[in-house]
This record gives C-alpha cells, sequence and structure tokens, in this order.
C-alpha cells in the first residue's frame, strides 16, 4: 500500500528528468519485446532504482528502466521491464508505476506481454489482442484506503481494454497481412507454469490464453480512467495443449523472434491514437 504523497514524489522526480517533454501514452513492454525501448528518438533513460519509492525489475529479459523520447510522432515513456508477482512483489508494488504515469499527464496505455495459448485455434508467434481478463488469484492493486484522485472504492470493470484501440490495431495487423487473434486473458501469478489440468479448467472457464502478468497493472490503470491496448504474444501452447513439456528458453525464443514484427506494429499504432 502507498500514500498519495508518496506517488507523487516518485512523478516528480521522474519529471525533473524528462527534460520538459510531455509523455502522452505509457507503454509496458513484456519479456522479450523490451527491444521496442531502443528505437526511441531523442531518449532520456530513469533506471528504475533511481526513483523514490520504486522497486526494481528481477525477471529474465527485463531491463527495469523508463525510457522516455519519441515513437511514431508521439512521446511516449516505455517501461523496458516491468514488475510481476512471482518476483514476491505484491499487487500495488506491481501497478505502482501506473499511477506515477498517471500523475505524471499520461491517460494512454499499451500493455504486452506473452502468454500460453490455450484456444486451440491459436498458434505460437501468433498475437492476440486482448479483449478481457479473467483473475481468480487473490489480491487487488487497489487494496487498502481508496485514494480518490485516482478513482472511486469500486470501480466498473465492464470495459477494461478499450474497444477502439483494439480495432485500430487489427487493422494495421490486417494492412500487413499478419495474423491477429483476440481473447480472454487468463491471470496467473506463477512463478510455476500451470498443469496440463489447470488449463482445461482456464479453458472451461473462458480463458483464451495465460500469463503471468498485465493485470494487476490494468486494474490499476482502468481504475485512474487510462484507455488500455492489451497485446499477447503467445510464445507456446499452455501445458498439454501441445503434449510437449513447458520450456522457458523456447518461450524467450519465440518471444524475440516476433519482436519485430510486434514493434512495428505497436509504432503504427501510436501514430494512429
Ligand atoms: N503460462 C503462463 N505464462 C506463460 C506461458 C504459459 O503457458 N507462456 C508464456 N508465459
Amino acid at each position: 500500500m502507498y500514500t498519495l504523497e508518496q506517488y507523487r514524489e516518485s512523478a516528480d522526480s521522474i519529471r525533473e528528468r524528462l527534460d520538459g517533454r510531455q509523455p502522452e501514452i505509457l507503454m509496458i513492454l513484456g519479456t522479450g519485446l523490451g527491444g521496442l525501448g531502443d528505437k526511441i528518438k531523442k531518449p532520456v533513460y530513469i533506471p528504475y532504482g533511481d526513483i523514490p519509492n520504486f522497486k526494481t525489475a528481477t525477471a529474465i529479459g527485463h531491463i527495469g528502466r523508463f525510457v522516455a523520447g519519441e515513437l511514431g510522432g508521439r512521446q511516449v515513456l516505455v517501461m523496458q521491464g516491468r514488475l510481476h508477482v512471482y518476483e514476491g512483489y505484491t499487487m500495488a508494488d506491481v501497478a505502482y508505476p501506473i499511477r506515477v504515469a498517471k500523475l505524471l499527464g499520461i491517460d494512454k496505455l499499451v500493455i504486452t506481454n506473452n502468454a500460453g495459448g490455450i484456444n486451440k485455434s491459436f498458434c505460437p508467434g501468433n498475437l492476440m489482442i486482448i479483449t478481457d481478463y479473467i483473475k481468480f488469484a487473490p489480491g487487488s492493486p487497489l487494496a487498502g484506503p481508496n485514494i480518490e484522485e485516482f478513482g472511486g472504492r469500486f470501480p466498473d470493470m465492464s470495459r477494461v481494454f478499450d474497444k477502439e484501440y483494439g480495432d485500430i490495431f487489427r487493422a494495421i495487423a490486417n494492412e500487413r497481412g499478419e495474423t491477429v487473434q483476440e481473447g480472454v486473458y487468463f491471470y496467473m501469478a506463477g512463478p510455476q507454469f500451470e498443469t496440463p489440468a489447470e488449463i482445461r479448467a482456464i479453458r472451461a472457464l473462458g480463458g483464451d490464453a495465460v500469463g503471468m502478468s498485465t493485470v494487476p497493472e490494468a486494474i490499476a490503470a482502468n481504475h485512474c480512467g487510462m484507455r488500455i491496448l492489451g497485446l499477447t504474444l503467445l510464445t507456446c501452447m499452455a501445458a498439454g495443449v501441445a503434449g510437449t513439456p513447458m520450456d522457458t528458453d523456447e518461450v524467450i525464443r519465440i518471444a524475440e523472434e516476433g519482436a519485430g514484427r510486434f514493434e512495428a506494429m505497436m509504432t503504427e499504432f501510436v501514430r494512429r491514437i
């Protein structure tokens, strides 16, 4: 749990380092997808460790810094690396940067991740636009005293992911002949992958893909009124779907292979919103 003063202290420290830039869009880059941060023009780098009250990223493939600058003709703030509950962080820690971004004047969010495919019509390497999520894991980034400056106590969650943003992204993918799926992201805290029985249960409950991130940030962002595009790169089929064991090296390899296509489409997306 954090106080409004702590969020403000972090935002003030970032603002001082932005040299007058006013970012409009926050982009959170998932495992293996951090390369987009290196495409930012006139970048300013702000390591999380330099920001008061910030926790640092410890997961593989997560650098742990903000990159502020220009992408697709827009001023963006990119998170090269995010936090996860499986690193031992709370949901409030994981969602902390969202509220700080809101205090910096940002109300548009692109969240990316990689996940395992559950829907049998998906293939590894496909992109999925997240239409909704399911979180049956305990905890919420909003637990504790509500901070009214961010939003009300009981936020509506009936439209977390922005439909128009999904339509824009789908149009970009179609123009490029890229396969793009859409579906429900099922959140599991990890770090262990799921069992085949869990995957059968998740499919029965309506999950199309399963992963260990994104949902804490999406809850906090929806609470404070941000418009969200959620994108999943399906790096493998979930346990028991393809009949092969889960292989982390393969997950990271497919994420890196998909990264180039992903980066080009995301650049075009920020240009169009
Ligand atoms: N399950 C959970 N998280 C993941 C997976 C998966 O199958 N693949 C990539 N991230």
